[in-house]
């Protein structure tokens, strides 16, 4: 009977070893099982010897030795044969594709900032920033927005502690310049603002870039042809560009400048409510009251600004339906921007 235990142990052995073939990890597991020095079943036949009749032991424990010793010779050879394996594996196939480095995408509004940027500098414009924490100066006064005059309502500005405030449009960064650098001037300015807005066409926080120019002799017909150049690098030269008459206090006269709608092309839809046109810019010569906030003489010099927000083009550009989804950090959206450069 007890030697028969032995014989069955064996088997079992050999068919748990067959299946674990030259994986090291499933032979140690086989190693664990039968020979471990705790719990192995070998462990438990030599308890077993103890109990056995005294004329039974010594041919038990003969046969006992024996399996031991096959158990142990046949798990080195599984263990040398699956350390030969997979030492096999690691000689390179240097014909194996390799692994590339996982790159990341630009995200849709710097690609459209980036491609402003270079349409600008093409027209010898340099890039400029400023704070994103601003005082009230050269957020609203310089810019002609007297304290409690109602065009302050329009900006849903958020205060700071100690009288700052988050600028809510690139545009003190017209002042910035104006107080720094004397014309002639030409500067773009990308960045955030924030306002106290938030549902489908607005969140807190988005991207702004804003365009000054100061110099003798600036008209507005240099603002108009500047961004139709812009507008028909940006999006493509059949693009209709409309100016409309409209108020900023910081210029003078003010305009809205409207594209053809990216959808339906002017034929009129939804997006567009019916008239063909999507409005995408403020723009307007610089109103002398501002350049005498500046110490700018405006009997010498004239200029223009526009602000154009950025998400809104970048949600034109490629086709994206809800600005919300651009600050969400969906690799969804993003994902769809791998490989595109700037
Ligand atoms: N700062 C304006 C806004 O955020 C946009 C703007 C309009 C900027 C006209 C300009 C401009 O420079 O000339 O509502």
């Amino acid at each position: 009977m007890a030697l028969e235990t032995l014989e069955r142990a064996r088997q079992e052995f050999l068919a748990a070893l067959a299946e674990a073939g030259s994986d090291p990890a499933r032979v140690e597991t086989v190693r664990v099982r039968f020979a471990g020095r705790r719990s192995g079943l070998l462990r438990d036949l030599e308890d077993a010897l103890k109990l056995l009749p005294r004329e039974e032991k010594p041919s038990y424990g003969k046969a006992l030795n024996e399996l031991k010793k096959f158990i142990e010779e046949r798990l080195a050879a599984a263990h040398r044969a699956a350390a030969d394996a997979s030492k096999r594996g690691e000689v390179a196939d240097v014909t194996l594709p390799g692994r590339r480095p996982a790159l990341g995408a630009y995200h849709p509004v710097t690609l459209v900032r980036r491609e402003i940027e270079e349409i600008f500098l093409r027209m010898g414009y340099s890039v400029a920033d400023g704070p994103e924490a601003e005082d009230d100066w050269h957020n609203f006064e310089a810019l002609n927005f007297p304290p409690d005059h109602p065009a302050r309502d329009t900006q849903d500005t958020f205060f700071l502690k100690g009288g700052m405030l988050l600028r809510t449009h690139t545009s003190p960064v017209q002042i910035r310049t104006m107080e720094t650098t004397p014309p002639p001037i030409r500067v773009i300015i990308p960045g955030r603002v924030y306002r106290c807005d938030s549902d489908l066409r607005h969140t807190p926080m988005f991207h702004q870039v804003e365009g000054l120019v100061v110099d003798e002799g600036i008209t507005f017909g240099h603002l108009k042809a500047t961004l139709e150049a812009f507008v028909h690098v940006l999006f493509d030269p059949e693009m209709g560009v409309r100016f409309r008459p409209s108020f900023f206090p910081f210029t003078e006269p003010s305009a809205e400048v409207d594209i053809t709608c990216v959808f339906c092309r002017g034929k009129g839809c939804a997006v567009c409510t019916g008239s063909g046109w999507m409005e995408i810019l403020g723009a307007g010569m610089v109103d002398p009251r501002v350049f005498r906030f500046c110490n700018v003489d405006p009997a010498r010099y004239t200029g223009f600004a526009f602000g154009c927000g950025l998400d809104r083009v970048a949600m034109l550009k490629y086709g994206i339906p809800d600005l919300r989804m651009q600050f969400s950090g969906d690799e969804r959206l993003l994902r769809q921007f791998e490989g595109i450069r700037r």
